[in-house]
């Protein structure tokens, strides 16, 4: 499956300083590992329609296929994320320019796909957000989001209120998906906020002694239905993450790895096999390496991970705080380990020094801190 490919020249003006997406998240664009039936994520993604196509008699509408290039107003404005919220900084999110962004939710598409009229669909993509780095968390991975419109005679037949009756039909639906998928678990609802939805929760299953959240949904804010010409009905909306149900479905240790094109990965996964355990290759060794530096107002952690990733790619698993103080002139110093580790192969020494180097270099000329 071919996505179209993006090049950056088309979409950002020549050093426009209201980009802040760097080349590596580009080169990730068009790549829709989810639209692959072979790779963990198609899986699961065709795992899921499944459930749904059988208990609905296929009435969602599926879309995988939407640009993740979005505007602001799509990303946040149309659900209802306040003007001050963190995820719209550029610290969290990645800005093409300054109204569009690379979507960091699949909640982006909510309110196009109800003005065209939908009433029931799912919307799976790639998402992008700036973080931290561990064995957890990638700049980019998937969503999916499903969304379904009650009319009044719905409701009104049950004799239950309208939020009532969505919220009711919203957790016996996910209960059956946490079903379809885990099969027989443990679950429980946890009370939670969105600026979407109200109210609003998070899903939870039982797994390896902990509780573990699945999903966020909820029951979509009126406002949303109103500025989508649907003021008469209720609606509800999930949003869940597929690398992390896929990373326990499967026993997957390390989010870098969904984006291996190693045969000795990718021939572990085939169309329809939900959960077909992953048999690790040989874990090779990490190297550790720790810089210590000066930081200036300015200093974040997740600009420090964009330069980390920038220079060693996916051979970074880890960037790590293990020490912070600051001094009687005030001064700030932290000291941050890095570890480097390939998931395909035995790193040397002189390839590790060499990308330390390159690291502090590009921490000294771009992040505006001093090293120690
Ligand atoms: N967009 C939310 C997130 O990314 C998930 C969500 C979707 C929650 C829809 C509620 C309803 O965390």
């Amino acid at each position: 499956v071919g996505g179209v490919k993006i090049v950056k020249e088309d979409v950002v003006r020549e050093d426009d300083p209201t980009n802040n997406v760097p080349d590596t998240i580009f080169s990730k664009l068009g790549l829709q590992l989810h639209r692959r039936d072979n790779h963990p994520l198609g899986i699961l993604k065709n795992a899921i329609y499944e459930y749904f196509d059988t208990n609905y008699s296929g009435k969602f509408v599926k879309f995988d296929n939407l640009s993740p290039i979005v505007s602001t107003k799509e990303n946040f404005d149309d659900v209802l994320v306040p003007a001050d919220h963190v995820s719209r900084s550029y610290n969290d999110t990645y800005y093409v320019n300054a109204n569009t962004v690379l979507r960091c939710h699949t909640s982006a598409h909510q309110v196009e796909l109800l003005r065209q009229g939908h009433n029931q669909f799912l919307v799976t993509g790639d998402v992008y957000r700036r973080d931290s780095i561990d064995a957890t968390h990638y700049p980019v991975f998937h969503q999916m989001e499903g969304v379904r419109v009650f009319s009044p005679d719905e409701w009104q037949a049950s004799g239950l209120d309208a939020t009532s009756y969505a919220a009711m039909d919203l957790k016996k639906s996910l209960e059956g998906l946490a079903c379809h998928l885990f099969g027989d678990v443990e679950m429980r609802w946890v009370d939670t906020y969105f600026p979407f939805t109200n109210p609003s929760f998070e899903l939870e299953i039982y797994f390896q002694e902990k509780w573990m959240e699945v999903l966020g949904c909820g029951v979509t804010e009126q406002e949303i239905l109103k500025r989508s010409d649907r003021m008469d009905n209720v609606a509800w909306a999930f949003g869940l993450g597929l690398e992390r149900l896929a990373m326990v479905l499967f026993e997957i240790p390390d989010i870098r790895l969904f984006w291996s094109t190693d045969e000795r990965f990718t021939s572990q996964f085939s169309e329809g096999q939900l959960g077909a355990k992953f048999k690790p290759f040989s874990k090779f060794p990490p190297c550790y390496k720790d810089v210590s530096f000066w930081i200036s107002d300015s200093f974040t952690e997740n600009n420090l991970c964009e330069v980390v990733r920038g220079i060693a790619g996916d051979l970074v698993e880890e960037v790590q705080l293990i020490d912070n103080f600051t001094n009687k002139k005030g001064m700030t110093s932290h000291c941050y380990r890095i570890a480097y580790r390939s998931t395909e192969r035995s790193l040397t020494d002189e390839e590790i020094n060499q990308l330390q180097w390159n690291v502090r270099e590009a921490m000294q000329s771009k992040l505006n801190v001093v090293l120690r």
